[in-house]
């Protein structure tokens, strides 16, 4: 009798679970078809060539960037249906290079929860993605969020947890509870999740756990002086013998020339000990971009190197390729080290691989202009003691911007027009030439050796010009660049 039971009800199990699973590969067939069905309608204007972006829809935070099985992979937080932020599934694109990206299947779709931004590791031949899981209420506090995992087997098709939640709340309580960035080191797995103190400061929490699913709290790794509301989407890793803090503060107030964005993405150097789990801050919060659009950025290990994405773009701006059915970008991958007080970000060297035609290897003379198609690469070098600027427009119209070197002040400017400026002391750690990526509604300026970074989408109508509007003859190379970004 009890072995019948038994029976009836591991069969019940197995039934309930099964519809479960093909109710989820069926959401997922639906969300591709919704997309394949859109794709061609798409205006291509602002579409970038070598960024990636969702083929339609909504993307923001990059999420589970990893490598698994001679392929790193990259997911998006991801709403298909629409060109503005709805209930969250994760987007999938892969690549062996970085440079070069093809998309895959949708990898989560929303079911009771939504699946917020999180990260992945890989376990022998599983990929296991730590999600936040962020279900609506009907009253305070509104949202509950807690934390999930997916597993694959390929890489591409994900089956959530029977045991989810793993996490089931903050150790304080507060529904705030997201983004947990999870790594292994030794016999242990540990993830970092962003949250905040009772009284609404931001702060980062970190767990162990040795299977995923069972986790035990540790310690607060860095808690808010009352700067910062809530620290969203922190990343913790080595770098060049220190530990980096990297996350997303919301809701600092500018100084000076320094976060004007609405949320910051920036970082904390110090030292770290997995025996007592004490981070200790040798080098206070600063940015990591000083551009317009650079948000929630994320980071894994390539080639031996530790390298970032972030999401190209700030929350409450203007989004103006969403009128073309698509919105939101990752910006180029970045080389991150450590040099003294601050991390550099440089591009990948397979970036020269992209190159296509050559436009330029000489003089740029004041006022002389150089025309391109949607992409361009261009490395300037000018008389740092003179101003520098270039003009950067569209063929036919569209936004303006201009990027600067302000020799009187030492600093870096990139101008969007009417005051909307971003700027920054830089001073040379070496190079001292500026490399540019130009993609059909994206700027990327690198400094140097990446001591000084800014990232600002752009929209201008049809090819790239660019002038030499500064007083002086600069050297300038100049590329248009290939496609690596399928249509
Ligand atoms: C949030 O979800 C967890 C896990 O399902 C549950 O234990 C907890 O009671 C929920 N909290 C609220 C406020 O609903």
């Amino acid at each position: 009798m009890v072995a019948v039971k038994i029976f009836v009800l591991l069969a019940f199990l197995t039934l309930v679970y099964c519809k479960v699973a093909r109710r989820t590969e069926q959401d997922i067939q639906n969300v591709e078809a919704y997309i394949d069905s859109k794709k061609g309608d798409i205006n291509q204007r602002y579409r970038l060539h070598y960024h990636v972006a969702a083929p339609v829809g909504w993307i923001n935070d990059p999420n589970g960037f990893t490598y698994y099985k001679s392929e790193f992979h990259l997911f998006y937080q991801y709403y298909p249906y629409d060109s503005v932020w709805g209930p969250m599934h994760w987007g999938h694109v892969a690549s062996r290079d970085l440079v070069h990206w093809k998309y895959l299947p949708t990898a989560l779709v929303p079911e009771k929860e939504q699946c917020f931004s999180g990260s992945a590791v890989v376990d022998g031949d599983t990929m296991i993605l730590m999600y936040t899981g962020h279900i609506n209420l009907d009253a305070e506090p509104w949202a509950n969020e807690t934390q999930y995992i997916a597993y694959s087997d390929d890489g591409i098709t994900f089956h959530k947890y029977e045991g989810n939640p793993v996490i089931s709340s903050a150790p304080n309580g507060v529904p705030d509870f997201r983004d947990p960035k999870a790594w292994k080191h030794g016999d242990h797995y540990y993830v970092v999740i962003g949250s905040k103190t009772d009284d609404n400061r931001g702060h980062v929490l970190l767990y162990r756990s040795t299977d995923m699913k069972n986790w035990e709290y540790l310690n607060i790794i860095a808690e808010s002086k009352g700067d910062s509301y809530m620290y969203e989407c922190p990343d913790f890793f080595e770098l060049d013998g220190k530990f980096v803090l990297l996350m997303s503060p919301q809701g600092m107030e500018s100084q000076g020339d320094r976060f004007k964005n609405l949320h910051q993405t920036g970082y904390i150097i110090g030292s770290f000990s997995y025996d007592t789990f004490e981070f200790i801050p040798e080098v206070d919060f600063q940015e990591i971009d000083y551009g317009h659009d650079f948000y929630a950025a994320q980071t894994t290990e390539a080639f031996g190197k530790r390298v970032l994405v972030g999401w190209f773009n700030m929350w409450e701006q203007p989004h103006p390729e969403a009128e073309d059915g698509w919105a939101g970008a990752m910006t180029l991958v970045r080389e991150l080290k450590l040099v003294g007080d601050r991390i550099t970000m440089q591009p990948l060297d397979a970036m020269t691989g992209l190159r296509d035609e050559v436009k330029m290897i000489g003089v740029l003379q004041p006022q002389q202009e150089l025309r391109f198609g949607k992409t361009a690469e261009l490395i300037v070098a000018g008389d740092l003691s003179q101003k520098i600027e270039l003009q950067l427009e569209g063929s036919d119209g569209g936004e303006k911007a201009w990027i600067r070197w302000e020799p009187e002040v030492g600093k870096v400017v990139v101008d969007r027009g009417s005051d909307d400026i971003r700027q920054v002391q830089w001073s040379p750690i070496g190079m001292d030439t500026w490399r540019i990526f130009l993609d059909a509604s994206s700027i990327e300026l690198f400094c140097g050796e990446g001591e000084v970074v800014f990232s600002s989408r752009l929209f201008p109508e049809g090819g790239w010009v660019v002038t030499n509007t500064g007083p002086q003859f600069i050297n300038v190379q100049a590329y248009s660049l290939g496609r690596s970004v399928p249509w």
